[in-house]
């Protein structure tokens, strides 16, 4: 496919502990979270695991779940047979500390590169997942970022609602998507300088960028949307068919 293999080797870390009150309001521990229902008869969390299984270059990927869904994930694993490359670490209680339980876990050098993805993402594209290797592989750092359509406003908020404090340019904003990758050493050391710090963000990059390391942005798509609120499968499953592999 005129692609050349890298040398070095490729980790993936998902995710995927979340407890989803967004998309099934009322949810309880008892109830499937986000990550493990179904689109278009296969669970998100295994398209997801699919999209990253698939890269030659992908040597081992990691998915952080709660302590409760580790025999469900386990049995799932086993089944869509994923089995030999996939390991499953308890996650934690924010995203941050699911992402840092999974580096912990994994073996990697240096050099080697981490992709973080959110489980929640399973339309993610081949061509994008490579884009954001060859960019770390170039500067180090790099994440998927979509160019914002709407005009955006900074506001404060107060007990009556929000307040435009600014609007912030258009061209000087994109929305951050995943994969996030990085050299394994570049993140470990960012990780460990926010948790010294009590620094917890919404994405690694942000652990990355406050260590002082600039980050690169590759294009991604609106396709490659997080299943977070009711509406967004139905979405999800309209992109798929389009794509023609609903399989
Ligand atoms: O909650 P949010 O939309 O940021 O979730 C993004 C991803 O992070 C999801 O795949 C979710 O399962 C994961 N997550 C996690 N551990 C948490 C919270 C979220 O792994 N404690």
């Amino acid at each position: 496919m005129g692609y050349t293999p890298f040398s070095m080797r490729v980790s993936v870390i998902l995710p995927a502990a979340g407890v989803g009150t967004r998309m099934t309001p009322g949810h309880t521990a008892h109830t499937a979270p986000k990550q493990f229902l179904e689109l278009a008869g296969t669970p998100i969390l295994i398209r997801t695991l699919r999209a990253f299984a698939e890269i030659p270059e992908v040597t081992a990927l990691i998915v952080a779940v709660r302590a409760t869904e580790m025999e469900r994930l386990s049995a799932h694993i086993s089944e869509y047979g994923f089995a030999e490359r996939v390991r499953v670490v308890e996650g934690g209680d924010s995203r941050q500390e699911s992402v840092c339980h999974a580096l912990k876990a994994l073996d990697c050098d240096e050099d080697d590169i981490v992709l973080v993805h959110d489980a929640v993402r399973p339309l993610i594209e081949p061509a994008v997942i490579r884009r954001v290797i060859e960019a770390v592989e170039k500067h180090n750092a790099a994440i998927v970022g979509l160019p914002a359509m709407d005009t955006i406003k900074q506001v404060e908020r107060t007990a009556d609602g929000a307040i435009v404090t600014a609007t912030i340019p258009r061209e000087y904003i994109v929305q951050a998507q995943t994969p996030q990758g990085f050299r394994c050493g570049l993140l470990r050391r960012a990780f460990a300088e926010a948790e010294a710090d009590g620094f917890v963000g919404t994405d690694e990059a942000s652990l990355v960028e406050r260590a002082g390391n600039p980050v690169f942005v590759v294009a991604g798509s609106a396709s490659n949307l997080k299943i977070t609120q009711p509406g967004d499968l139905e979405l999800a499953e309209f992109y798929l068919a389009h794509r023609g592999n609903s399989h």
